[in-house]
């Protein structure tokens, strides 16, 4: 496939090739995202919210994007990024299928992926996928720019890879715990815990946060689990402040989010013998966040295991199930976005 040779361009080139009409088309990495961009978003998601509350404004919302169909291509287990898109799309009035069990679609029969995206770009106007292989929602990206109905494509998680639309729901959710701070996110310090070495919304969220000022970043990680070099070397290259540790105690007192991850064995690495790792320091624990600030917020992409105490769900700081309706907000938002109706959230917002 020709199109192929453009996952080897320079980041530059790419982001632009993902781009149309100087606004975002394809949502394939969360460094697409810059500052105006994202306030945009929060702007929209927080009026969307709002406008929902109300008959009416479910009304308006369910009409905006009723001409527009979307295909949720999931083939790899998910919750909630499933569910809160599909709210987020029957919000907005939209048409929906979804593809989630390959043993009953046509990839049964030995269909290539790529020839079952390139069959939804034929009924459906947008694609939003999440798939195993870390590369291929840029690869269905670039895929749709030469197809004859050239649709945008919206990764729902690609692999160890990236989680674009999970980092846009965390930084959402710092900014409605922060934003009344003077400042807002920026200055926060923010430590990640667990399995930072293959955890997708890490490496997206830190990533977002690079766009914020005086940023401190700890990776909090057993020595078998820490950041990869790329993320490392992406980081230094904008001079993001970060350190990595392995005790999350000499830092508890101090930080103002801390964002706990399960350990992502279902992807395997040839470098981690699983059996080896002692992840139990790595579990939060109900006496730890007692140490935190009371104005700190403890943050999770779930789904959780161990390693986030139940007793914490009680506590105000937990922000977890917040960030999971968060998501269906600013997933709504970013749909609106992609078909160009936000102007139209704003001009509603603003006249009623
Ligand atoms: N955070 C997240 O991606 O959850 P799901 O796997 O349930 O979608």
């Amino acid at each position: 496939y020709p199109y192929e040779k453009l996952t080897k361009l320079p980041a530059r080139e790419k982001l632009t090739l993902l781009m149309r009409n100087e606004k975002l088309f394809h949502i394939i990495f969360a460094e697409q995202f810059g500052k105006k961009t994202l306030d945009l978003l929060f702007g929209v998601a927080t009026k969307l919210r709002k406008i929902a509350k109300s008959r009416e404004g479910q009304d308006f919302l369910g009409n905006l994007l009723a001409h527009k169909s979307a295909m949720l291509y999931f083939t790899q287990p998910s919750t909630r990024t499933y569910l809160s898109f599909v709210r987020a799309c029957q919000f907005l009035g939209m048409n929906y299928a979804e593809v989630r069990d390959p043993s009953i679609s046509s990839s049964f029969k030995g269909e290539s992926d790529i020839d079952g995206v390139r069959t939804f770009s034929n009924y459906f106007d947008l694609i939003i996928m999440r798939h195993a292989e870390g590369g291929f929602a840029e690869r269905v990206a670039y895929l749709m720019n030469e197809t004859g109905r050239p649709i945008p494509v919206i990764s729902a998680g690609a692999g160890p890879d990236e989680h674009p639309t999970q980092a846009l729901l965390d930084l959402y959710t710092l900014n409605r715990s922060f934003g009344e701070r003077a400042g807002g996110i920026n200055g926060i310090h923010i430590a990640f815990m667990g399995d930072v070495a293959r955890g997708r919304t890490v490496r997206s969220l830190a990533k977002l946060l690079t766009r914020y000022e005086n940023i401190h970043m700890s990776f909090v990680s057993p020595p078998e689990l820490k950041i990869k070099e790329d993320l490392r070397k992406w980081l230094d290259r904008r001079g993001a402040k970060f350190q990595e540790i392995e005790d999350v105690n000499t830092i508890i007192k101090d930080i103002d989010a801390i964002y706990v991850t399960r350990i992502q064995d279902e992807y395997k690495d040839e470098s981690i013998v699983e059996e080896e790792v002692n992840y139990e320091p790595y579990c939060l624990t109900m006496e730890q966040v007692n140490l935190m600030k009371p104005t700190a917020i403890v943050m999770h992409p779930l789904p959780r295991r161990d390693e986030l105490d139940v007793r914490i769900d009680q506590d105000p700081r937990a922000a977890y199930w917040k960030q999971e309706r968060n998501g269906m907000w600013i997933r709504a938002a970013l749909v609106a976005y992609v078909f160009n109706a936000d102007s139209l959230i704003n001009h509603y917002y603003t006249e009623n």
